[in-house]
């Protein structure tokens, strides 16, 4: 088993990385893929799908991944996703405010999928008026679907059809819920250095935290309440794929040295049932000991902020 396998939903999509335009996907690549990782199952999942001329149905595709992450959604309520953030973003707030970084503080959430958590911050984060919510993603029919639950529910975020680095209103804060296991390696360090690039003061990026028993706890809890395959597949080896708090960290402050970077409940812990998510923190050096202030008994669970 390696830990590069690859989710179905990495290989099933691809865009134009300027343009973000849809690309056709050639179902025998995805099959090849899947088989050289030994990952038969899937691919006899996916072998399954429609293939007009050979390419992989891109309406079908939406549809599965729609699906998929309606599901998703549902654990994000179960697993608090919304609380989660807003309890490392308000302090995060509040220390721009004191150390008078200037507003309107643009918090753009990196892959939002149906947009869960800025959704969620809009009607419940009391973030205030100084703060923008804004949410990207490269999947249009993600983005539609979030653009609708928001304007039904009348909350103030945007949604945007971007790659969140080339937005040309840059963001202040970065945030991300269950994107970075996406990225190895290289483009792990990519994904990190981007922050730096573009100027932001800060990240807080959250995934499955990676322990003994995160592999069997997602498999139960996918088992219990995905039905579409795809989000069974995937969301059990996203608990596998999950970077360590060690790769994260190591990754960060190689990337980008201007933050001061810690892993919020990376500690390793006896039984580890009851903090199943970790997150990647990042605060610009000149930041830091504000932030730990306004953290509280918060900072306690960062570990080390360096
Ligand atoms: C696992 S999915 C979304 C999960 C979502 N955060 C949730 O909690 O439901 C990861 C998404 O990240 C998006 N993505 C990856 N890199 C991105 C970037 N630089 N800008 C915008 N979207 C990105 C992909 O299009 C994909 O839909």
């Amino acid at each position: 088993m390696t830990l590069d396998r690859p989710e179905i939903s990495d290989l099933v999509i691809a865009f134009e990385p300027a343009t973000l335009e849809r690309l056709p996907v050639p179902r025998d690549e995805v099959l090849a893929t899947l088989e050289r990782h030994g990952m038969s199952a899937a691919a006899r999942l996916v072998a399954r799908w429609p293939h007009p001329e050979g390419v992989l149905d891109a309406r079908f595709v939406d549809a599965v991944l729609l699906r998929a992450h309606l599901e998703l959604q549902r654990l994000s309520e179960e697993f608090r996703q919304g609380e989660r953030m807003r309890s490392l973003l308000v302090p995060l707030l509040d220390t721009l405010r004191r150390e008078r970084v200037p507003g309107p503080y643009r918090v753009v959430d990196v892959g939002c999928g149906l947009g869960y958590v800025i959704r969620w911050l809009a009607a419940h984060g009391g973030l205030g008026d100084d703060t923008r919510l804004i949410g990207c993603d490269y999947n249009a029919p993600f983005i539609s679907f979030a653009t609708r639950l928001a304007a039904e529910e009348g909350l103030r975020c945007e949604f945007a059809v971007a790659n969140a680095f080339q937005l040309s209103e840059p963001a202040t804060i970065f945030t991300s819920t269950g994107v970075i296991h996406h990225f190895r390696r290289e483009s792990l360090d990519r994904f990190l250095g981007e922050q730096g690039a573009s100027g932001a003061s800060a990240f807080l990026h959250f995934d499955t935290k990676p322990t003994y028993l995160a592999p069997i706890g997602s498999w139960i809890f996918h088992r219990a309440r995905m039905r579409e395959p795809l989000a069974l597949h995937d969301g059990v080896l996203s608990a596998v794929r999950a970077h360590s708090p060690d790769t994260l960290a190591a990754a960060a402050r190689r990337t980008c040295p201007e933050f001061a970077v810690g892993v919020h409940d990376g500690a390793r812990e006896l039984v580890p049932v009851l903090k199943v998510m970790l997150a990647l923190v990042g605060v610009r050096r000149e930041l830091r000991g504000a932030y730990l202030e306004r953290l509280g008994p918060l900072a306690g669970r960062l570990g080390e902020l360096a």
